[in-house]
């Protein structure tokens, strides 16, 4: 099976990025995948939840937020145990966002349901669309609504997917806005690793985090238990 890297990014903080990161490793590690988390945010939020709790010993987490030649170490070392490497890039207007993204195979941009968000994911997809044309290869992008609530459809979320539509890019679904999400930063570990009492509504969040998970082994053309 061959190493895949993808980013989480966007010009937006709070969109959800860290969560998702974490969603993603926890899916691919329950399905028996060995996956590397990098940490190249400053504020180093993807550390701080390694550090709460003992991690499944196939999730592993680096971080680096200053050197990007020490970034591209850390993907290329991945690349020999993990599966997968998930990085994640906070803005997308810095060398260290750039390289992450040079050394991907996907780029995540996620988004709240709002034109603020919206705006700061299409910026990111314009990076990546010039970090494709300084490496001469196309990173595939994919634009995702997060946090939405399970309940009620939000009108901005659909207007903001037809807005991209008419751009030609499709707008993926991610996380429901869901408690159990929330309180992973809370408790550290993996999802997998929370109980119900811990977490509210925890076994949805779980089938979620599995089947966004499976939307990205498509996207990566791996099928989910290929990554392990
Ligand atoms: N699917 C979700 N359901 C509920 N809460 C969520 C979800 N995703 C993220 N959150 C919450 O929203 C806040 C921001 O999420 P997160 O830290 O993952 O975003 P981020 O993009 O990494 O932020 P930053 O830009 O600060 O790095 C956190 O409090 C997190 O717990
Ligand atoms: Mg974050």
């Amino acid at each position: 099976m061959p190493h895949k890297v993808i980013s989480i990014a966007t010009s937006k903080g709070g969109a959800g990025k860290t969560t998702l990161c974490i969603s993603l490793a926890s899916a691919f590690a329950e399905q028996g995948g060995r996956i590397a988390l990098v940490d190249t945010d400053p504020q180093g939020s993807l550390t701080s939840w390694a550090e709460k709790a003992d991690l499944p010993e196939s999730i592993a987490v680096f971080s680096e937020s200053t050197d990007e030649n020490r970034v591209i170490d850390l993907i290329e070392a991945a690349s020999q145990t993990y599966h997968l490497t998930i990085v994640d890039v906070q803005g997308t207007a810095n060398t260290l966002a750039h390289t992450a993204m040079a050394f991907s195979d996907l780029v995540i941009i996620p988004m709240k349901a709002s034109e603020f968000d919206a705006r700061a994911a299409f910026d990111t997809l314009t990076a990546v669309r010039a970090v494709s044309r300084s490496r001469r290869s196309e990173i595939d992008f994919m634009p995702v609504l997060n946090c939405l609530s399970p309940a009620i459809a939000s009108r901005t979320a659909q207007a903001i997917r037809e807005g991209f539509e008419e751009a030609g890019i499709a707008v993926q679904t991610g996380l429901s806005e869901r408690e159990a999400f929330r309180c992973i930063s809370a408790y550290g570990g993996s999802l997998f690793q929370l109980s119900d009492s811990q977490a509210p509504g925890l076994t949805k969040a779980k089938a979620e985090a599995l089947d966004f998970a499976g939307l990205v082994a498509d996207r990566l053309g791996i099928s989910q238990t290929q990554a392990a």
